[in-house]
């Protein structure tokens, strides 16, 4: 894979430089509750304006519908790309119609803008290759040289992700470098005892990672709404818990290939609950109850995991060389519901091991809980991204910057 430094060393003064970011940020309404993916891109964007580039950003943020909506624009992170560059920074309102041809074209040397959100044009994610190539070539007539530098969307087979790699020299962005550095630690390289926490909503999709990692890991601890699955597999009864039925079989496949080759599954033995899911606007007190794992009453739901698998999952960290965490425990949102996410957040750090803490929702909580992020091995920008790369899979952001 060429890195952006080989490009450097060849020249980018005065080149147009498409750089593909991912600035899919969290916004309450347009305010950044979580800036980490744009300042991780940053040193990318500074090093290529420092060496003169007229430097293009370009992202997806959300997942608006092929065409322009104002919820999902890129204005917001634009601004604060600018902040951190500590310069002004142009912002095209189209993605390849006159405004962006008219901030591309006004660029001066040493120069950035960022264009409007990639997935306002419908051939960003279409399934059509020619589609999608019309588009990739749209946005090739804006630039001169490809950086690819967001790591979150490797995983999306996109226009401006896969397609437009093909059409311009490429090159793979700091960000991209470091985040398939760490990676390989945890798939070529791995020290033991190798440890992966993972949470989140869905089982479904952390399925894919989870097959994998039986032949991988060592231990295997499981929180937030996917536990509720796993505690069902095991026969009891979670309430009005979040529960994907159609999935409770495969887990329970999982669980008994994991006794079969010696894998720890690690799984929740109480949690808090209650009747109604938390009001995260006005995070009003939740009142939860702690219940055992076993016992969950059947109007309640449980929305974090209780002290004592608090104290379980830090003890099951403590003699670790390697953890990937992914997923957050509960719904850490809400003050009341934030201990079990703490609580792992906190066992990462007092563990002597190489830590990666896996993309977006489980590093915007380690973030939005106050910890301090380089404390941790790494966090990374992708979360399906790092978990398919997990998985073994090809990335097609990844692949296309190989040749
Ligand atoms: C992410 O948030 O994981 C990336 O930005 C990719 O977003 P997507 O899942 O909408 O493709």
């Amino acid at each position: 894979m060429k890195t952006i430094d080989q490009l450097l060393a060849d020249g980018v003064a005065g080149k147009r430089v498409f750089v593909r970011a991912d600035l899919n940020v969290p916004l309450d309404g347009t305010t950044i509750t979580d800036d980490g993916r744009i300042r991780a891109v940053q040193p990318t964007v500074a090093k290529l304006a420092e060496a003169g580039a007229r430097v293009i950003v370009a992202s997806h943020l959300g997942r608006p519908k092929g065409a322009p909506d104002p919820a999902f624009s890129l204005a917001p992170a634009a601004v604060r790309l600018g902040e951190l560059l500590g310069t002004d920074v142009a912002f095209a309102t189209d993605t390849v119609g006159d405004s962006a041809k008219a901030v591309a074209d006004g660029l001066a040397d040493g120069q950035v803008a960022v264009i409007e959100n990639l997935r306002f044009n419908a051939g960003e994610t279409s399934k059509d290759d020619a589609e999608r190539g019309a588009f990739a070539d749209q946005l090739a007539a804006l630039a001169d040289l490809y950086v690819g530098d967001g790591f979150g969307a490797v995983h999306r087979k996109h226009a401006s992700v896969f397609d437009l790699p093909a059409r311009l020299p490429h090159a793979a962005g700091y960000l991209i470098a470091t985040e398939v550095g760490v990676l390989k630690k945890l798939t070529d390289e791995v020290q033991r005892p190798y440890a992966v926490v993972l949470g989140g909503a869905k089982v479904s999709d952390k399925l894919g990672v989870i097959d994998h990692l039986l032949d991988r890991a060592d231990r295997i601890l499981i929180g937030g709404g996917m536990a509720y699955t796993f505690l069902k597999a095991q026969g009891h009864d979670v309430g009005n818990s979040l529960l994907q039925e159609d999935q409770v079989p495969v887990v329970q496949e999982y669980l008994e290939r994991a006794k079969t080759k010696g894998v720890e599954f690690v799984l929740p033995v109480d949690v808090l609950v209650a009747a109604e899911f938390p009001d995260l606007k006005t995070k009003a007190p939740a009142h939860p109850e702690t219940v055992a794992a076993d016992a969950i009453p059947a109007d309640q739901q449980g929305l974090d995991i209780g002290p004592e698998t608090r104290k379980l999952y830090a003890s099951k960290l403590a003699d670790t060389a390697t953890v990937f965490w992914n997923g957050p425990m509960g719904v850490f949102e809400h003050p009341d519901y934030a201990d079990g996410t703490r609580a792992v957040a906190q066992a990462l750090l007092d563990s002597p091991a190489f830590t990666v803490v896996g993309g977006g929702d489980s590093a915007a909580a380690v973030r939005i809980l106050g910890f301090d992020e380089k404390a941790f091995g790494h966090i990374s920008t992708g979360g399906g991204a790092s978990l398919e790369y997990l998985e073994g899979k090809t990335l097609p952001g990844l692949a296309a910057l190989e040749d």
